[in-house]
């Protein structure tokens, strides 16, 4: 087989990127080693920021986001049950759209079909070869044959645990990590959220966050211990300490679970994104730890960023993108590395945290919540920096 852009990973990063080039006219192969009923059912992201709504819609996969979406131009921040709300129309003039991670890999899907283009799943024993040559390859089994795919260039578009970060060789790449002392207990269940918006709460028992799918399903979370199993907390457990953070601000309704799971806190960077024609985006690069929902968003920007420089490498022989993605990239990852830790450090207890800590942290939630600027500064990050 042969292609310009091998892509690996039908993750939004990997989908995303094959509309962008099938837009600019360049040729690409998605491979996925998941089957396409796991990657529908993979329950994850949900809030998408006010460009990354844009360009689902610019690109031509925004016609049942706009009918199922639900646009936000707000947020609550709970303080031990006292809600403060943030109005991004006013503080900044954008909004954020609630749309599920797996409803946008849907309709990239079917976007990726109706184009024509090669996407084929269940590959296994995926390996990439030559990325310092102009003729990289890709190979792989499918359907138990073994096959290669010849490109000018591999998108690594698969994950955090995919081959193709591991594949730059040893010495080029240098990692930057943070571990927190807590995850997330999260449950997607057939109840109402308690509110229309988002509630980010704090509370002296740990964070909660209250979001949604729709009106008629919650996504609720509950930070949890480190090392927690999902086996200790039966359904009765969670409901029970959802209350509790909650606090009686608004009412919780119980519904039935559909899924419940543990979901585990790190930030990541790995540094450069590129190794000859060998390019990194989204988790294949970085994680952040999920509150202020930035991964999936950032994995859009790095394909928009990646289209743009092999547009100009295919359409005027420009290699100056190409050769600049990584640092690129970066500077945006890096900002939304911040945001996602400072949020996530302003509204969780620490295991290990002083009084003296507990009390700044008190007088920092006081500060975001009662200062125009300090608001403005989270809501600017909230709905997405502009993209350059
Ligand atoms: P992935 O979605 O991981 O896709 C990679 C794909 O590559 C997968 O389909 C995988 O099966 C495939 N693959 C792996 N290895 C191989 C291989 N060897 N060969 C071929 N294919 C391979 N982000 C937000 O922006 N907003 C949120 O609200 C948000 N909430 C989250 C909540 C939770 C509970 C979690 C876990 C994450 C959340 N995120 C959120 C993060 C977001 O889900 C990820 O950042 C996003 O999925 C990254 O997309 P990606 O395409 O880079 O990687
Ligand atoms: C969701 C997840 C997040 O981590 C977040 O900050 C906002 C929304 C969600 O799953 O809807």
């Amino acid at each position: 087989m042969r292609t310009q852009v091998g892509i690996i990973g039908a993750g939004p990063a990997g989908l995303m990127l094959a509309r962008l080039l099938r837009l600019a006219g360049i040729d690409s192969i998605i491979i996925e080693n998941r089957s396409e009923e796991y990657i529908y059912n993979r329950i994850r992201a949900g809030l998408l920021e006010h460009w990354s709504a844009d360009v689902l819609t610019e690109i031509g996969v925004g016609e049942r986001m706009a009918r199922e979406g639900v646009l936000h131009w707000g947020n609550y921040i709970g303080i031990n049950g006292e809600l403060h709300r943030l109005d991004f129309q006013k503080l900044v003039n954008k909004r954020v759209t609630i749309y599920g991670q797996q409803e946008v890999v849907k309709d990239l899907v079917a976007r990726r079909r109706a184009d024509g283009g090669d996407l084929l799943f269940e590959v296994d024993d995926v390996s990439v070869h030559d990325i310092t040559s102009e003729r990289p390859t890709i190979r792989f089994t499918h359907e138990g044959k073994a096959k290669e795919i010849a490109c000018d260039f591999i998108a690594g578009c698969d994950g955090f645990h995919g081959i193709c970060r591991p594949s730059f060789p040893e010495g080029v790449l240098k990692v930057f990590e943070r571990e927190y002392p807590f995850g997330w207990v999260g449950i997607l269940t057939e109840s109402p959220p308690p509110d229309h918006e988002l509630i980010y709460n704090y509370t002296d028992r740990g964070f909660a966050l209250y979001t949604m799918r729709s009106m008629s399903v919650a996504r609720l979370y509950l930070q949890c211990d480190h090392d927690d199993d999902i086996a200790n907390w039966p359904d009765n457990r969670i409901w029970d300490e959802l209350h509790t953070r909650l606090g009686g601000a608004r009412e919780l309704k119980e519904g039935k679970m559909l899924q419940k799971g543990i979901t585990p806190m790190r930030s990541f960077v790995a540094e450069p994104m590129q190794y000859g024609r060998l390019f990194l985006a989204g988790d294949a690069a970085h994680i952040v730890p999920p509150t202020g929902a930035k991964g999936m968003n950032l994995a859009f920007a790095d394909v928009v960023f990646m289209s743009r420089a092999l547009s100009a490498f295919y359409k005027n022989k420009r290699t100056d993108l190409i050769e600049n993605y990584s640092a690129t990239c970066l500077r945006r990852v890096w900002k939304a590395q911040r945001f996602s830790w400072w949020m996530t450090q302003i509204m969780h207890r620490f295991p290990d945290e002083t009084a003296f800590d507990h009390r700044r942290q008190l007088a920092e939630l006081d500060y975001l919540t009662s200062s125009e600027a300090a608001s403005t500064s989270l809501a600017e990050q909230y709905v997405g920096l502009p993209m350059d």
